[in-house]
């Protein structure tokens, strides 16, 4: 229930179309309303159930007054006025007219009460919509390793999807059909109380049993979203690892994959279609059955002139009532799909929910620039249980480049990753000009820093756009300078649209090489004052190495450097290298004092040197 009311806590801002949608609503039951009670005069003169007499009270047009009395007073003088000078046929006229007149009414309010709520719902889906993606780009990059990609793209796109319907259901059912029910039940009370009486005594039965049908559904609804969210993913690792999944002749075995999770989602929404599709057939029957009850028992009150219910009075009132059916099997439908919905908004809200682990400080240190180092002291880390970090401590003082070096899976990557906050530490501290990373505002110290991994990252847009991501007012010059800097220049204009051309999803149209210039040219037109290379040239051939080496070399200059490298030749001038393996800090110093040493050091070195 907390869900529910949290769905519609999106609702607020557009507090004010409610009443124009209660207006419009209200108006449209009330026509629909009138065109069914005026079948009860078209009866009436088909059948000539009225004693002329009975009318000559009407005669006199009485002073306006704002109640029933009046409205059927009016009706039934005119009727008498139209069936004195046109006769029968003209009554039939007049009365069919103001019913096609009451119908086109009805659904003229009907569409517009729709128009108002489609408005309501695309605001709060779209809310919705931008609050999880909003704290999806500022979750603590750990989050992505634990939740699966597809779960999250599910979420996103289904999960919102099966809350929009939900709500638009809710939002009728909460008023319109309610409205309805009581008014029509209004009207039938007015014709007929025992009636009526017997009437409200069965419904409750019959929507209990709805009900209890449809509740039991919730679960498999969880089931089968979380199915498609695995869908989802299969089909995001297949697509973006097409080439592997060829290479390895690994067809058999994504189809297979892909064809157990088919089978599951199809076999829970089975399973969930045959409690859904219950529920229809089942009011359906019952709602009929209702009906023929009220049918034995008005008839017997009609045939025995123990009530004063008449002939039209009673067919009238019978076709009210299958319009009331109508409301009624509306929210039974709708408890079931606002069950569904709630089962998604709870994983939506799940992912609106989760705290990031690296918060920013509500009230940062103010940096004015980086002048002195960055200092990590006693730092350890672990992902979970192992611990992939251990009391490292050292200092990168400003202008310097530090190399860290190790064999993989040392925890070099994890060490670069602590400085732009992409985790905390587990233990001790990381220091910039000696603040604790934790009080300095995360949007200032991402800005002073610089990042080019082995993997460039680019997104599917025009070369100039993905040089320029995430910055505000550069010029094209600006652009077209840091190209230059990244040895980026001369393969872009060379491309059909230059600057203006789409690299593909996260840059499939390029080389490795061209998009690691791309990433590069990047960080050169932010120029931070730090930079984090992390195995930068490492998934190059080495033509394009040197190319991107010898932009990596530009970019450094005058820049305080972190800097991962599998090749020894590359860090040689660092003024510190720090040799890693298995968590901690094993030898440090500089090229040539390294090699002297016995260690770890001097073993790579002769491994990469034959
Ligand atoms: N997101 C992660 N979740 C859990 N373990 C991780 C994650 N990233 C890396 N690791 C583990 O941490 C260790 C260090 O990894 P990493 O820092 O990438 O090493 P390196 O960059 O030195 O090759 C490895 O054992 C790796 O399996
Ligand atoms: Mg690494």
């Amino acid at each position: 229930m907390n869900t529910y009311f949290r769905i519609l806590s999106y609702t607020r801002p557009y507090g004010k179309f409610i009443p124009m949608y209660l207006v419009y609503t209200l108006l449209a039951i009330v026509f629909g309303l009138l065109n069914f009670t005026l079948l009860k005069p078209l009866f009436d003169v088909i059948f000539e159930q009225v004693a002329p007499e009975s009318l000559e009270k009407f005669r006199q047009l009485p002073s306006f007054e704002l109640s029933l009395d009046y409205a059927l007073y009016l009706f039934n003088h005119y009727f008498l006025e139209v069936r004195d000078t046109y006769g029968k046929f003209g009554t039939l006229l007049f009365v069919c007219l103001i019913i096609v007149g009451s119908v086109f009414l009805s659904n003229l309010f009907t569409y517009l009460s729709g128009v108002v709520l489609a408005k309501v719902r695309a605001q709060v889906i779209k809310g919705m919509r931008m609050d999880i993606f909003e704290k999806v780009s500022r979750l603590h990059l750990g989050y992505f390793s634990n939740e699966r990609k597809g779960d999250l793209l599910s979420k996103m796109t289904n999960d919102v999807q099966e809350v929009e319907n939900t709500i638009v259901q809710s939002l009728r059912v909460v008023f319109r059909e309610p409205a309805t029910i009581i008014l029509y039940f209004g009207v039938l009370f007015f014709m007929s109380v025992p009636l009526t009486l017997f009437t409200i005594l069965i419904i409750p039965i019959s929507g209990a049993l709805i009900g209890g049908i449809t509740r039991r559904l919730r679960k498999s609804a969880i089931q089968s979203q979380e199915s498609l969210g695995r869908i989802v993913t299969i089909l995001d690792e297949t697509l973006g690892g097409m080439r592997v999944v060829k290479a390895f002749n690994g067809e058999a075995f994504v189809n297979d994959k892909f064809d157990r999770e088919t089978d599951y989602y199809s076999d829970v929404n089975v399973s969930m279609a045959r409690k859904n599709e219950l529920a229809g057939p089942i009011s359906q029957f019952l709602g009929v059955c209702v009906v023929a009850g009220i049918l034995l028992y008005g008839g017997n009150l009609v045939l025995s002139g123990a009530s004063a219910l008449s002939a039209s009075n009673f067919i009238t009132y019978i076709i009210i009532f299958t319009q009331v059916l109508n409301p009624a099997k509306e929210i039974a439908r709708a408890v079931a799909t606002i069950q569904r919905g709630i089962a998604s908004a709870d994983r939506i809200f799940e992912v609106i929910d989760t705290p990031s682990q690296v918060i920013s400080p509500e009230h940062p240190q103010p940096l004015h620039g980086f002048h002195q180092g960055i200092t990590f002291s006693k730092v350890s880390f672990s992902y979970g249980e192992t611990k992939v970090l251990q009391d490292i401590n050292f200092t990168l003082e400003k202008g310097k480049t530090i190399a860290l070096v190790g064999p993989s899976g040392g925890g070099k990557s994890t060490l670069a990753d602590l400085v732009p906050r992409f985790y905390d530490p587990t233990e001790g501290q990381i220091l910039l000009d000696g603040i604790d990373l934790k009080r300095i505002s995360t949007q200032e110290l991402r800005s002073l820093l610089g990042i080019v991994t082995q993997e460039s990252i680019l997104f599917n847009d025009t070369v100039y756009n993905n040089i320029a991501f995430g910055m505000d007012g550069v010029t094209e010059d600006q652009v077209m300078e840091a190209a230059k800097i990244a040895n980026a220049h001369d393969f872009i204009v060379k491309m059909e649209h230059g600057y203006q051309s789409y690299i593909g999803d996260r840059g499939i149209k390029l080389s490795g090489g061209q998009r690691q210039r791309l990433s590069i040219a990047r960080a050169v037109l932010k120029n931070p004052p730090i930079l984090i290379l992390d195995e930068a040239t490492s998934a190059l051939d080495s033509e394009s190495e040197l190319l991107v080496q010898e932009a990596i070399t530009k970019l450094m200059s005058q820049r305080t450097t972190l800097v991962i490298a599998h090749r020894l030749s590359t860090i040689q001038h660092a003024d510190e290298i720090l040799v890693i393996d298995k968590a901690r800090i094993v030898q440090r110093g500089t090229h040539a004092a390294l090699l002297e040493q016995e260690g770890l050091y001097q073993k790579l070195s002769t491994i990469q040197s034959v």
